[in-house]
């Protein structure tokens, strides 16, 4: 990200004055997709692209936002009941009440800002605002003694409570806590979490972009954790001896056993996160032995659950991830939510090339419009630049 542009914006739009800025990035997740409501385990780590801003106290009680991507202008109050109706000011709006929650006491700011991950792609652009505007917030009016958890989980209650997408932690942890070089495997249920330095030698990650936009708020995401919740209910109910807070504490047999009190669909997806579960520890157990073609084996096996048991794949997904195949890619997958984005791929040094031609030429002949390629640079999580 370009800081003097940024800055010149600011500059343009404001009075001209100079705050101090901020980024925040989004992520990559190797594996370990729709667990983290499940309170089972992730494997993410921040990139190189994400959302920059600059930010000003400005002695009164308004919070004067400037989106330099969308060129849009919106002002609220910071006791605003309802706050803006702009998504994208919602995400200040949002982590400015949860930071008042925290007993911050929140001024009026000018904020200008921009980002470099692509929306909707499946890299946590909302987790890269959440967690910037946090890193600001609590650089300029709580002398940083809000903890990186409550950033993060700060940036979760805003997608909840303002946004209306019901996630689970791993994008606002990943924004936050990345460390260039590692990987981090998180428990969801624990949040601890360890960093695993990633140097595959060898092999490449790069994630295909193919462009279809998904937009998890409203959408079918929140259905699949419902789904996840009718079953953890069923669970309970027939398993009384036990505690279920979430499919984590589910194994197969019981999840066979309550087959027929849930729906044909509620278990397929059920089905799908306990795999999902099996597959992490077995990627982590790979990793340290650095075994790779293990990780690329259960990276294709989650794009199989993710496209065929927990649905939440298109069309165009699944080409990128049979032109993997066909090229003979380690491992490749969606990435993220899932409903579009990208794919992550595991490559061997001497196939890429060629397999990254392949995608462009093929994905374009039958689409229309050719992909984007994101070589993955793991990064340092959320910091004040100057
Ligand atoms: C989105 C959510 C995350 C996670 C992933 C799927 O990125 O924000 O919490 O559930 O989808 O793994």
């Amino acid at each position: 990200m370009d800081i003097e542009f940024v800055r010149s914006r600011f500059i343009k739009h404001f009075d001209g004055k100079t705050g101090n800025i901020y980024f925040s990035p989004g992520r990559i997740n190797l594996i370990g997709e729709h667990t983290d409501y499940n309170g089972g385990f992730v494997f993410p780590g921040a990139v190189d692209k994400g959302i920059m801003a600059e930010v000003r106290p400005n002695g009164t009680d308004t919070v004067m936002c400037y989106s330099i991507d969308l060129k849009d202008r919106v002002e609220f109050k910071v006791a605003d009941p309802e706050g803006p109706r702009a998504t994208w000011a919602r995400f200040i709006y949002g982590m400015v009440q949860e930071f008042k929650g925290l007993g911050v006491d929140v001024k009026g700011f000018n904020i200008a800002f921009a980002g470099d991950v692509p929306l909707g792609a499946g890299m946590s652009s909302s987790a890269a605002m959440e967690s910037c505007f946090g890193c600001a917030l609590n650089d300029l009016f709580a002398d940083n003694k809000i903890s990186k958890w409550d950033i993060a989980l700060a940036g979760q209650a805003t997608e909840h409570k303002y946004i209306g997408v019901n996630c689970g932690i791993m994008d606002q942890f990943a924004s936050v806590f990345g460390q260039k070089g590692k990987l981090m495997r998180l428990d969801c249920r624990s949040r601890e979490f360890e960093y695993f330095p990633f140097n595959p030698q060898g092999y490449k990650l790069v994630l295909v972009n193919s462009k279809v936009k998904h937009e998890l708020a409203g959408s079918p995401y929140n259905d699949r954790r419902k789904s996840c919740e009718n079953v953890v209910v069923a669970l309970s109910k027939h398993f009384t001896n036990k505690k279920f807070e979430t499919l984590r504490d589910a194994n197969w047999e019981e999840l066979e056993v309550i087959k027929g009190n849930v729906s044909a669909e509620d278990y397929q997806r059920a089905h799908f996160v306990l795999g999902e579960k099996d597959r992490v520890l077995a990627v982590c157990d790979a990793l340290i032995a650095g075994d790779y073609e293990t990780v690329g084996k259960k990276m294709y096996e989650t794009h199989q659950g993710l496209s065929k048991e927990y649905e939440v794949s298109c069309e165009e997904l699944d080409f990128l991830n049979e032109v993997a195949k066909d090229n003979g890619v380690t491992g490749s997958r969606i990435m993220g939510g899932g409903f579009g984005g990208c794919t992550i791929n595991l490559v061997k040094d001497e196939i890429y090339d060629k397999f990254i031609t392949d995608a462009m030429q093929r994905f374009e002949a039958k689409y229309g419009h050719a992909p984007e390629v994101y070589p993955v640079i793991i990064s340092d999580g959320s910091h004040k630049v100057c």
